[in-house]
């Protein structure tokens, strides 16, 4: 994997809906070295500490899919196109190849990553299935990205209100068949019942964890957690992990 570096991005479009959106950066060196499942350290404007940030690689350009959660995120949302950020990258480690079909299941800011790794499989020749969870119709803005990303895209709404009605993860163990190799990212509960349901076929499982991060290179100690294997900071170790070293909060 290529060193990180810190590197200039300039916004060329982007696309907000709401408290969501999709920023859409040029910077060519940085596409070039980033591979699936891993993150960069993004400036936010007018704060002092970088954001971790999962992207997505297509054609060229660095994805950022942000959802706004405090004063960092908003302000990211908020930057004008043609503004540059630097951001500091490639970081942490990247999504293992599968054996077979892939089965990749997203939620919410999970989809950078999830249609990036999808990109890179369908180029390498393997099948891929998408699913991906959304609360309701207002993530459809999502479904070009993600129709590009995959042959087969399986979307759901809690609401019903666009797609499927539901969550992915009912879906998955009827969709799940020998030889499949899962990965999911997005909230804890999405990624556990993935989880859980690649288990239950035995089957090998990855998630990506978001911890609270600073510095993104290992220094600053604050993105540590719990495995059964020990302690680790999930921006060395991770942010990608076997589905089967990680404690869930909640058992399904
Ligand atoms: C590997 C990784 C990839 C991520 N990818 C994305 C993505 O593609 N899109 C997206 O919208 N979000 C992503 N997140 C979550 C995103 O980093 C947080 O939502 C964001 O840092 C919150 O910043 P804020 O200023 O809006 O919120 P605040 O709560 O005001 O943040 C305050 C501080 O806490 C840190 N922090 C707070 N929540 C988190 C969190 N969940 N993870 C890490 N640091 C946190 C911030 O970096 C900041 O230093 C990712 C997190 C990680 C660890
Ligand atoms: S974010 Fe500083 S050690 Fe992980």
């Amino acid at each position: 994997m290529t060193a990180w570096d810190d590197h200039w991005m300039r916004l060329v479009s982007k696309e907000v809906h709401g408290e969501r959106g999709v920023l859409v950066f040029e910077a060519p060196t940085l596409a070039e070295a980033l591979e699936p499942g891993q993150f960069l350290n993004l400036e936010a404007p007018g704060r002092l500490l970088r954001r971790p940030m999962a992207p997505a690689v297509v054609a060229g350009r660095v994805l950022v899919f942000v959802r706004a959660r405090g004063v960092g995120t908003r302000s990211l949302l908020g930057l004008p196109v043609g503004a540059s950020l630097r951001a500091l990258g490639p970081l942490g480690n990247a999504f293992p190849l599968p054996a077979g079909r892939a089965v990749l299941v997203s939620g919410g800011t999970g989809v950078g990553p999830m249609l990036f790794l999808a990109r890179r499989l369908a180029a390498l020749g393997h099948e891929v299935v998408l699913f991906h969870g959304a609360r309701d119709a207002s993530e459809g803005f999502l479904l070009p990205f993600l129709r590009r990303s995959a042959a087969e895209v399986r979307f759901f709404t809690e609401d019903g209100s666009l797609g499927e009605r539901g969550f992915p993860t009912e879906l998955l163990p009827f969709a799940l068949r020998p030889g499949d190799t899962v990965y999911a990212v997005g909230p804890e509960p999405l990624m556990e019942k993935a989880a859980r349901a690649a288990q239950a076929m035995a089957l090998p499982a990855y998630v990506s964890l978001e911890a609270p991060m600073a510095c993104g290179v290992g220094s600053c100690l604050s993105c540590r957690v719990e495995l059964r294997s020990g302690p680790v900071h999930v921006c060395k170790a991770g942010p990608v992990f076997p589905a089967e070293e990680v404690f869930f909060a909640e058992p399904a």
